[in-house]
């Protein structure tokens, strides 16, 4: 059985690769995550006043979308309304707890959208399919999916082309009858190009909660290389991690990831041929912290130095040793080299190591004409046994003055 061919739009966004999540909101003024209103027992009629605060006053889209471009993302998916209820853009009259109807004033998906637009970056729309505040997805189940579809209406006719909804929230009531085929339906017409994903959670890794799905969610996890093999259509997969413990902004979270662990999840991803969506948490009023920020552009430094083919890359079908992997472009091939030696001395580096043992890679027939490293073009030693596609390579340590954490090269093919 064959591999499905992908649609357009599910290989537009495998290429995508690494994308901003956002997740933004009321709870941002609070600094305790996007679940305070539930896990800290705020009374409704406490919480909405959070509305009259909220100004927005710090959210520069431009800003946002700048940064995302120079971090080598290609996407940015923002929680337009999240658990709480609140919308970030204009409902259109279905309900006033939005950001036009706030001290904002203002419609702040529209300047989302737009910026994205002026910077070459592809919105998507995150959506709760939850919600705290409306009472009719207690009470009238009906009504509130109607209330729901018509908010995605209002997106999917308000912004122009949409790179996508990313939805949330179906596995807290796991027996209902969401009507998925209505919404999704009235999506596929209104945005034929738009990726519709629904996040299966913590407890559904990579599954596919329904068939009309472009991609399976990996939500805090690392992603499986999917065998798509015999399946009806083909689908993306993307994983989701926060930058340190929550999603809204925790005040009081001191565990972030480090860069070279950013590098080493982006590395991870895409050798499973998943997406990255590393997620920010912007303060009350809507700036991304400085840390987080001066993060994300370590990692774009990384991609523009070694990492650019994680775009185009596809996860090959050789085989290397430890956590090595090779990315395949139609071109050439893209080696991938972990735990990689450092070229130094006893007196100033640690574990100095002067030359690295050689290195295996099965599995490539093809007659290579060169492997360099993508960030010097420094040419290494290697050798090819075309009958069993065994290659042997010497990759030299990494020179006093570098540590790329995970360092590529290019595998340049003769013919
Ligand atoms: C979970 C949480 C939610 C967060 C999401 C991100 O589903 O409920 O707060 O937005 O994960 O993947």
């Amino acid at each position: 059985m064959a591999v499905p061919i992908p649609e357009p739009r599910i290989s537009r966004f495998e290429k995508l690769g690494f994308g901003m999540f956002i997740h933004w909101g009321l709870y941002s003024q609070l600094g305790r995550g996007e679940w305070i209103m539930n896990l800290g027992k705020i009374p409704k009629q406490e919480y909405v006043k959070l509305k009259d605060t909220f100004t927005a006053k710090d959210f520069d889209a431009r800003a946002i979308t700048s940064l995302a471009k120079r971090a080598g993302m290609k996407y940015i998916a923002l929680t337009t309304r999240h658990h709480d209820g609140f919308s970030l853009y204009d409902t259109c009259g279905l309900c006033d707890y939005d950001a036009p109807h706030s001290p904002a004033g203002r419609d702040l998906v529209r300047e989302f959208v737009d910026a994205c637009r002026q910077d070459g970056i592809l919105p998507v729309f995150y959506h709760t399919t939850l919600d705290w505040y409306q009472e009719s997805f207690q009470e009238d189940f009906e009504g509130y999916l109607e209330y729901l579809r018509r908010s995605v209406e209002v997106l999917c006719t308000q912004y122009g082309e949409i790179g996508g909804l990313w939805f949330d929230g179906n596995w807290s009531k796991p027996d209902a009858d969401w009507k998925e085929d209505e919404l999704y339906g009235m999506i596929r017409r209104l945005q034929p190009q738009a990726m519709i994903i629904n996040n299966t959670g913590l407890d559904n890794l990579g599954r596919l909660g329904h068939p009309q799905l472009d991609s399976v969610t990996f939500e805090q996890h690392h992603p499986k290389k999917l065998d798509q093999e015999g399946f009806p259509k083909y689908i993306a997969a993307e994983m989701c991690q926060t930058i340190n413990a929550h999603w809204g902004i925790g005040s009081r979270d001191f565990a972030y990831k480090s860069v070279g662990e950013l590098i080493e999840t982006l590395c991870i991803a895409r050798s499973a041929g998943a997406n990255y969506l590393l997620n920010v948490g912007p303060g009350p009023q809507g700036a991304i912290p400085a840390l987080e920020s001066a993060m994300l552009e370590k990692v774009g430094e990384w991609i523009s130095l070694c990492g650019s083919s994680i775009y185009e890359g596809k996860p090959s079908n050789a085989v290397c040793d430890g956590a090595d992997f090779v990315l395949d472009t139609p071109q050439n091939s893209y080696w991938y080299v972990h735990s990689l030696g450092i070229r130094g001395d006893a007196n100033v580096t640690v574990d100095p190591k002067d030359s690295d043992a050689k290195r295996t890679i099965r599995g490539i027939s093809r007659p290579i004409s060169s492997i360099c490293w993508e960030d010097s073009g420094e040419p290494l030693w290697f050798e090819q046994d075309q009958k069993t596609g065994e290659v042997r390579i010497l990759p030299t340590g990494f020179p006093y003055g570098t540590n790329t954490v995970v360092r590529v090269a290019r595998i340049a093919y003769q013919d």
